[in-house]
């Protein structure tokens, strides 16, 4: 009997929050795990905490990788082909949150490094992955939606909102590349995974500037937000199954919020109290 092959997923901004949860969630379904990103301490302690995970079944190896840097992009490719052969899955996660002031407040250098993460970092993830795949003659690509994808808009989030209604746009047109130049054997896909309890609600600039919630804010990810834990055992599996190009997984759909808003007397919640 032919022997099933191991599958493989890389995952950029994977050194800890949705990206890491992402990875372990595949690691125990059985793929080969590449995780990435510009934080080399977190990317070693993620990488140490991953290959814990059924160590005797697959590998996870890591790389460096900042997304504004094409060939950091290009040498993550290369580094999973050479280690695992080939690539099924490639997920562009990296993302930062926007400070929580109006563009007129902004410095140049603030909006620059949200457009460069969020839109380009995705950009060029897309460009790499979808040439490796086109010559490998499959695979599927993800890009992670947020706030602003479904036009919704925000005093503080503008430019954060405008670069992912930009990759919104851009991964749906990409589909269509996709659709055009491989009849859909590279699939190209959005993954929307809501409000996600994580690192990213509280810090921007690379980490460097903290974020004060306003209680009203508060409030609301207190009823629609999730740990990033659960929402992967929802994400992950559909993510394996999918034969669509041109599809969206979406964790927080319309009917899940209102039925949060509906239960929220009886579901209370509180992430962000001292204890
Ligand atoms: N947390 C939320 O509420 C939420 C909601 C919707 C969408 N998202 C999106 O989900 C994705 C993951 O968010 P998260 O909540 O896990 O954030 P996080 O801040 O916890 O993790 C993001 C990771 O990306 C890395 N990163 C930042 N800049 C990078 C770069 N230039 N190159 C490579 N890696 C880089 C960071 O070091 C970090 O490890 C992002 O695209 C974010 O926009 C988040």
């Amino acid at each position: 009997m032919k022997e099933k092959k191991t599958k493989t997923v890389v995952i950029t901004g994977s050194a800890r929050g949705f990206g890491l949860c992402q990875a372990k969630k595949f690691k125990e379904e059985g793929f080969n795990v590449v995780i990435s990103d510009v934080n080399e301490a977190n990317l070693a302690k993620a990488l140490t905490e991953l290959s814990a995970i059924h160590p005797e079944q697959t590998r996870a190896v890591s790389a460096v990788c900042d997304v504004t840097c094409l060939p950091d992009l290009e040498n993550l490719w290369s580094c999973a082909v050479r280690e695992f052969g080939s690539v099924d899955i490639w997920i562009n996660n990296a993302g930062v949150n926007s400070p929580d002031k109006p563009v007129y407040e902004l410095t140049d250098k603030e909006i620059a490094f949200i457009l460069d993460v969020d839109l380009k970092g995705t950009v060029f993830g897309s460009k790499v992955a979808f040439a490796g795949m086109k010559e490998q003659g499959y695979g599927q690509i993800y890009n992670v939606e947020g706030y602003g994808s479904n036009d919704a808009m925000m005093t503080g989030l503008t430019m954060y909102g405008t670069a992912k209604r930009a990759v919104t746009y851009f991964t749906r047109s990409l589909a269509k590349e996709s659709h055009d130049l491989t009849g859909d054997r590279v699939k190209v896909c959005r993954l929307t995974p809501g409000i996600m309890i994580t690192d990213f609600i509280t810090h921007a600039n690379g980490d460097s500037t903290t974020i004060e919630l306003p209680e009203k804010t508060k409030k609301v990810y207190n009823i629609l937000g999730d740990y990033p834990e659960i929402i992967v055992d929802y994400v992950v599996p559909r993510m394996i199954r999918n034969h669509r190009n041109d599809g969206n997984i979406v964790w927080l759909t319309g009917r899940r919020a209102f039925f949060r808003f509906l239960t929220a007397g009886f579901r209370r919640r509180d992430y962000f109290s001292e204890s």
